[in-house]
């Protein structure tokens, strides 16, 4: 049978700062409505390679292939264009605005951007697919709880249909209830066909919402695992505690299921 086409895969990534090796020979794929969670201690590389399937950062050595085919990422507009869509963890929402304002940041481009009301229906829409809890698309971001802006964020980045979502760190500084409300929002997008790649510290939301979960530990791959697998191996290979059985085992499931 034929593989699946990957909607985004990396392979052999590396990445230097300088002298600083950031990333090492990293290999990733994500499948369209599939949830891969990348974890992974402090200064392990999740960052860098966000920002590097965004179009932030170029690669040192590696390659890129988008739908199966070979892509250059040679700024955040090229990612974008294909279907790229970042959430980065500062959200980058402008305060004083309201939420449709914010939805529509930076889309000047957009045909509808210069109607009012086409933007504000375009805002709802968008709010209610992700089933979010927002009073009023009027309302200005500063306002908002935190999930709430973290919402307006996702919503923002479903504007251009994107293919893959990636969200940094999307459920870290909030409470039970809006942890809830964002993890459920990502089965929404995950529902739509869209690719997620979540950057996580919170094993517990890992193991709630990833299809697989990708250890990167020191800049290189260190296993791939499942919601079923145990908290030891997970924890061990995101520590470098676990032993080379743990790793040999994981290192088998780098492909995704077909
Ligand atoms: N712009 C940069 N210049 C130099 N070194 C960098 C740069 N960005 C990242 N690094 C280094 O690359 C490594 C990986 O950092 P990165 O931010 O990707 O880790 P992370 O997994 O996102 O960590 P955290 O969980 O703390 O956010 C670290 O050693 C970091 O110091
Ligand atoms: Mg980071």
């Amino acid at each position: 049978m034929e593989q699946p086409i990957p909607a985004l895969k990396l392979s052999g990534i590396s990445k230097n700062f300088g002298a600083v090796s950031a990333l090492t020979e990293i290999d990733l794929e994500v499948h369209p409505g599939e949830v891969v969670a990348l974890v992974g201690d402090n200064g392990a590389g999740k960052s860098t390679l966000v920002k590097i399937m965004a179009g932030v950062h170029q690669p040192s050595s590696g390659d890129i292939a988008f739908e199966g085919q070979p892509v250059t990422l040679n700024g955040p507009s090229a990612a974008l264009r294909l279907g790229i869509a970042t959430v980065f963890q500062d959200l980058a929402l402008c305060e004083n605005l309201d939420v449709v304002a914010n939805i529509f940041l930076g889309q000047e481009l957009n045909p509808i951007a210069l109607d009012e009301t086409a933007m504000e229906v375009r805002a709802w829409t968008l709010l209610n697919e992700l089933a979010a809890r927002i009073p009023s698309v009027r309302d200005v971001v500063a306002s908002l709880s935190g999930g709430q802006r973290q919402t307006v964020a996702i919503a923002r980045s479903l504007l251009l249909d994107p293919k893959i979502i990636m969200l940094d760190e999307p459920t870290a500084a909030l409470g039970v209830a809006q942890t809830a409300e964002v993890l459920n929002m990502i089965e929404r997008v995950k529902a739509r066909g869209i690719g997620v790649i979540m950057i996580s510290h919170n094993m517990e939301d890992v193991r709630a919402v990833a299809d697989r979960i990708v250890v990167l530990r020191l800049g290189r791959n260190n296993g791939v695992f499942l919601s079923t697998d145990s908290n030891e191996d997970l924890i061990g290979a995101i520590t470098g505690a676990s032993d080379n059985a743990v790793s040999r085992r994981a290192a088998r499931r780098v492909e995704a299921p077909t």
